[in-house]
């Protein structure tokens, strides 16, 4: 149980990594609170957990642009298990079409990119910091960056938030390091998720042939599962990395290595 009764808030528990995560680390026994803008997938998740018999995780519906829907997140889980130990940062969304070119985007794409995936993640920096300064002995924030955000790989907006998101990273952990507040970052490669699908496409097999071309950015040939990043996030956010701070940890089939 590398996270036995640890308080962690999970932004965009509703698909993909962030649902990977709750269901892994309410079996690894923490107290997972999530927050999602839909609703009805964050209250799925909160099924799933259950089902895999892991402890009970609680859902709030929070759109991480509204810094004070991620100060409510933070406060349920206060105001239910009277602490904060793990934050995990993980909402991001893509270019709004698969392959668009830089100067395809306009003004209103980058607001919305830099909204969700820059300040969203500020908001939920801010608020665990907030929290874990008045708590007084440390605290954990786990972000997702991405590989996109350490090279350039299309979508040059989506990759600029990313950017933003592993530098907030380091900045971070060198600010708070004397607090023993630990700050890192996933960098994921492509994932098989309801990532760039528009939603009523979610939650379907992808076809093999989706799978084929994700994989194929990986030298390891397969498309990263939504379970691999939970898994280096569990590491992230558990004692496991106690003395790692400021990381951007490539989980990417070898892409970065190139
Ligand atoms: N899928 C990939 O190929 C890939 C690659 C690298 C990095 N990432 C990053 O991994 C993270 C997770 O992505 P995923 O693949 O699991 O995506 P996903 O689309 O499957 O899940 C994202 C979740 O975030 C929620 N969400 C979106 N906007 C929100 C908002 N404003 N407030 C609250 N919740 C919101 C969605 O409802 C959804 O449940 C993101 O930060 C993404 O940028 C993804």
């Amino acid at each position: 149980m590398l996270l036995e009764d640890k308080v962690v808030v999970i932004t965009g528990v509703g698909s993909g990594v962030g649902r990977a995560s709750a269901i892994l680390f309410a079996s690894e026994g923490a107290h997972v609170i999530g927050g999602d803008v839909r609703e009805d997938w964050g209250k799925e998740t909160v099924r799933l957990v259950s089902e895999a018999g892991g402890k009970e995780m609680s859902f709030v519906t929070c759109d991480v642009t509204q810094e004070a829907d991620v100060r409510d997140l933070i406060a349920n889980a206060i105001s239910t298990h009277g602490r904060l130990d793990v934050m995990m940062n993980n909402v991001g969304i893509s270019t709004p079409r698969p392959g668009m070119l830089f100067e395809e985007h306009d003004s209103d794409d980058w607001k919305r990119l830099i909204d969700v995936n820059l300040l969203g993640v500020a908001h939920g920096c801010k608020q665990a910091i907030l929290q874990f300064k008045a708590q007084g002995n440390g605290g954990v924030i786990v972000n997702t960056g991405s590989a996109a955000g350490m090279v350039g790989w299309g979508g040059v907006p989506y990759g600029v938030s990313k950017a933003g998101v592993i530098q907030m990273t380091r900045g971070l952990a060198i600010e708070t390091a004397s607090q023993g507040i630990r700050v890192n970052c996933l960098c994921p490669g492509a994932i098989d998720t309801n990532f760039a699908l528009p939603p009523e496409a979610a939650f379907q097999p992808k076809p093999p042939e989706l799978r084929e071309v994700l994989g194929s950015h990986h030298p390891l040939g397969r498309p990263i599962e939504a379970e691999d990043c939970a898994n280096a996030a569990l590491y992230l956010a558990s004692d496991l990395s106690s003395n790692v701070t400021g990381i951007a940890l490539p989980v990417d089939g070898g892409y970065l290595a190139r």
